[in-house]
C-alpha cells in the first residue's frame, strides 16, 4: 500500500493483472474500484484518504492512494507551477487546462493502470474539483471544464465519491494554520483567495452531489478525524466487493 506522501512508488513496477474484482457485472476483466475524496480547503480530506487507504490495506485490498494536482512525476511538476503563491498573474483559463494536463497524465501513469490491475483506487481531488474551483470558483463555462474532464480522464469515473463538507471558515482556519506551521508554504495559491470564492465552490459541491446521489455521499468535515473515518468505511466497504482471499 502507498500512502498519500509516497505518490509515486508504483510507476516503474510491473502491474500484475491478479484483480481482486474479476466479478463486475459477469465481465471478467479485471476492474478495480475508484474512490475520490472531494472538498474545501482544509475540509480534511487528505488525512482521511490515508486513514481509509490503511484500513482497506487492513482488511485486504490492494490499494493506490493518490492526489491531484500531482500523483505522478510529471503531474506533480505541473501541480507546483498551480500552487506556486508566486504565480498570481495566472489566468483562469491556464490554470484550467494545466489541471486537464496534469490528470491526463496521471490517469494515464497511475490510475487506469491501477484500475486495470483490479486495485482500489483512492483519489485526493479529482473532476469535481475542477467544477468546482475553475466552474463555480472562477466562473469559467460547466460544459467546457466537463468537456475537457473527459478528455483528460477518458472512460475514467469514480464509482464513489466522499464529499467532506464543513463550513468555509472552519476549513479556512485549518489550511491557514497549516501554512503557519510551515506544512504548506508554497502551497497557498488557493487559501490566499476570498471567502466568498470558497463558499461559492462549498455550494458547487453540495450541488453536484445533490444531482448525482448514487455516487455521492456526503460527510460531517467538522467532526472529529476518528468519527469521520469511521463513517468514511461505513460508506465504502459495503459497496466494495469482498477482498480476494490471498491478494
Ligand atoms: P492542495 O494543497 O492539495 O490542497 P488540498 O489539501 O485542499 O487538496 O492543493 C490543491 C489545490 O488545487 C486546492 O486548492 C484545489 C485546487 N484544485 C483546483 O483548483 N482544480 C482541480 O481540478 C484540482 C484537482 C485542484
Amino acid at each position: 500500500m502507498r500512502l498519500a506522501e509516497d505518490f509515486s512508488l508504483d510507476l516503474h513496477r510491473p502491474l500484475p493483472y491478479n484483480s481482486a474484482f474479476t466479478k463486475r457485472k459477469g465481465s471478467t476483466t479485471p476492474m478495480g474500484f475508484f474512490i475520490t475524496f472531494e472538498g474545501i480547503e482544509g475540509c480534511g480530506k487528505s488525512t482521511q484518504v490515508r486513514l481509509a487507504a490503511e484500513h482497506l490495506s487492513h482488511a485486504g485490498y490492494e490499494v493506490v492512494a493518490t492526489r491531484e494536482p500531482g500523483g505522478c512525476p510529471i503531474a506533480d511538476a505541473i501541480r507546483a507551477i498551480l500552487l506556486d503563491a508566486r504565480n498570481n498573474a495566472m489566468v483562469p483559463m491556464t490554470e484550467l487546462l494545466l489541471y486537464a494536463a496534469a490528470r491526463s497524465q496521471h490517469v494515464a501513469e497511475v490510475i487506469e493502470p491501477a484500475l486495470a490491475a483490479g486495485k482500489v483506487v483512492l483519489c485526493d481531488r479529482f473532476t469535481d474539483s475542477t467544477l468546482c474551483y475553475q466552474g463555480f470558483g472562477r466562473k469559467l463555462d460547466r460544459e467546457l471544464i466537463a468537456r475537457l474532464n473527459t478528455l483528460a480522464a477518458g472512460a475514467i469515473r469514480p464509482d464513489l465519491t466522499l464529499l467532506m463538507d464543513c463550513p468555509v471558515e472552519t476549513g479556512l482556519a485549518r489550511a491557514m494554520a497549516r501554512i503557519n506551521a510551515g506544512n504548506a508554504a508554497r502551497e497557498e495559491r488557493f487559501e490566499q483567495e476570498s471567502l466568498l470564492f470558497h463558499e461559492r465552490i462549498r455550494e458547487g459541491f453540495l450541488s453536484l452531489a445533490a444531482a448525482e446521489p448514487a455516487r455521492f455521499v456526503v460527510l460531517d468535515g467538522s467532526r472529529g478525524i476518528e468519527e469521520t473515518a469511521a463513517l468514511v468505511m461505513k460508506a465504502i466497504l459495503p459497496r466494495l466487493p469482498a477482498p480476494q482471499s490471498g491478494s
